[in-house]
């Protein structure tokens, strides 16, 4: 039998750092729900402490999840411990995440502590911790860059008090792999009561060396390893889950080691957190990006009909990838619909379903050939809707050659219908700025970007746009095969999250 890694999940935490990538507590629910599916270990749902918002967002997963355990960060702080300890009271396998920094830099410029009142205020919060859960795990922040004799004494202080899980972060992504592996050896060696603990890394990938680093870690005896859907993160990222997980398992012969992962729902899930972060994922991308099992040169198409195993090292299957991509059309039932769905790791209830078969309909007379990746947009643009304050009721646009483009956009607004006309550089720009002639929000417009879903001129263009106002972030999503359609949606979808629920105010991690 191989031996287990545990897959810790920190999207929601440490994913949703990423400047820009914030959720609400719906789009929350629904990736826990996904990462639920995907049979993750642990889910770490968020920073009970951070705000009321995250504690929410915490406590309504802790509620719900029952496959996962579900994990709370906490500084080693007693209010950040208790706030933790509250927001998982309901969970079937609830888990304390408390930390404090351990390298000299971080103890002489943050903290301004020495290393004994560092490892005193550790021990106190793993003992607090306790209170709540006997699954605590405690993290030694910037573990990679911490002097070695430190380390090994905070960790084993951390064990003596009742940590179950240490871990190993490399915060700031500056370590190497065999240098990181030695470290997880040498800390398994020398701490005396090692074996009382699951070891465990968290690796950001500010050199891209994230997942190399995290399976260094594995090969010398780390049993969990942190990470994130799509590699989303703080800078440059984590370690990306779809990559740790299918490189033990396509390289099961090297690592025999192997995850309890459901690997046919990575695809899907990795979508979903495409669609809620607004982080589209490059098509080169390993694993999830759309390019990741096409193989374009004649020579490798060849060999691939001829035998798959000559130019691929896992199946596109495997990880959720369709074979058959053209999946419906305007003559499709509900039940192809539903059943389409269900395959693809979607279970709406009736109500739910009724809508999006609708709006599946209203897309095959638009759209001939139906893929897969129509349907999953389909169903997040249904997933990521906020109440609407705004509604787009109709839109056209001008457009020609040597002319200036024009757009007039007709909203209701709090219910009462109202209409605009602008011109712009674009027929976007005219129609964002119609938009924006109609309601009074303020906001800066951050990012747009605009994505094919699938192939052909009649393809679903998806479109993100993040807007800012007052230092808060919000994304908003639409799709759509008319464009200048698709960016309106999304921008009036932004807008509506920015009116609708409160700040989430963050203390710095
Ligand atoms: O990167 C890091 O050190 C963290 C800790 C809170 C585990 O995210
Ligand atoms: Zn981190």
């Amino acid at each position: 039998m191989a031996e287990h890694v545990r897959i810790f999940d920190t999207t929601l935490r440490d994913g949703e750092q990423s400047p820009g990538a914030s959720m609400n507590a719906d789009e929350k629910m629904q990736i826990a729900r996904a990462l639920e599916r995907l049979q993750a270990d642990v889910i770490e749902a968020g920073f009970p402490s951070a705000s009321q918002g995250d504690f929410a967002a915490v406590k309504a997963i802790a509620d719900e999840v029952r496959e996962c355990q579900v994990c709370g960060l906490a500084r080693a702080r007693e209010a950040d411990i208790d706030g933790a300890g509250q927001a998982l009271a309901g969970a079937a396998d609830p888990r304390i995440h408390t930390f404090i920094a351990t390298s000299d830099v971080h103890l002489r410029a943050k903290l301004k502590m020495d290393r004994d009142e560092v490892q005193e205020l550790a021990v106190a919060a793993v003992k607090r911790a306790r209170k709540y859960t006997d699954n605590v795990e405690f993290s030694a922040e910037d573990a990679g860059r911490t002097d070695w004799d430190f380390l090994c004494r905070i960790v084993e202080a951390a064990i003596d008090a009742g940590a179950t899980t240490i871990n190993i972060p490399d915060t700031v992504g500056y370590a190497i792999p065999w240098e990181f592996g030695d470290r997880i050896r040498m800390l398994r060696e020398r701490v005396p009561n090692a074996e009382r603990a699951v070891f465990s890394v968290h690796c950001h990938n500010d050199l891209g060396l994230a997942v190399a680093n995290s399976l260094a870690a594995v090969e010398n005896g780390a049993r969990q390893v942190e990470c994130t859907i799509n590699g989303l993160g703080e800078r440059a990222g984590n370690a990306a889950m779809e990559e740790v997980v299918m490189a033990l398992r396509t390289r099961a012969d090297h690592f025999g080691v192997d995850t309890r992962i459901e690997t046919t729902e990575i695809v899907p899930t990795s979508r979903l957190v495409a669609t809620v972060s607004g982080f589209v994922v490059q098509p080169n991308k390993a694993i999830v990006g759309a390019n990741a099992f096409a193989h374009e040169s004649g020579i490798h198409q060849d060999g691939v009909l001829k035998e798959r195993q000559t130019y691929e090292i896992m199946t596109a299957e495997s990880v959720g990838w369709s074979r058959n991509r053209m999946v419906l059309g305007k003559l499709s039932g509900r039940n192809a619909f539903r059943s389409r769905l269900a395959e693809l790791g979607v279970h709406l209830k009736d109500a739910e379903l009724d809508e999006a078969f609708q709006r599946f309909k209203a897309l095959a007379d638009k759209k001939r050939e139906i893929f897969d990746e129509d349907l999953l947009a389909l169903v997040n643009d249904q997933v990521t809707r906020v109440a609407e304050r705004f509604r787009l009721v109709g839109l056209q646009v001008g457009s020609e050659t040597g002319k200036i483009p024009e757009a007039r956009v007709t909203l209701e607004v709090d219910g009462e219908q109202q209409e605009a006309t602008a011109t712009g550089d674009g027929p976007v720009d005219a129609a964002f700025k119609a938009v924006a002639g109609l309601v009074d929000v303020d906001a800066e417009l951050k990012l747009y970007s605009v994505n094919a879903i699938t192939g052909g001129t009649d393809a679903q263009g998806e479109v993100t746009v993040r807007l800012e106002r007052g230092g808060r972030i919000v994304n908003g999503q639409g799709a759509d095969t008319d464009i200048v359609a698709a960016s309106v949606k999304a921008y009036v979808h932004a807008l509506n999250k920015l009116v609708g629920e409160a700040p989430a105010e963050r203390p710095h991690l």
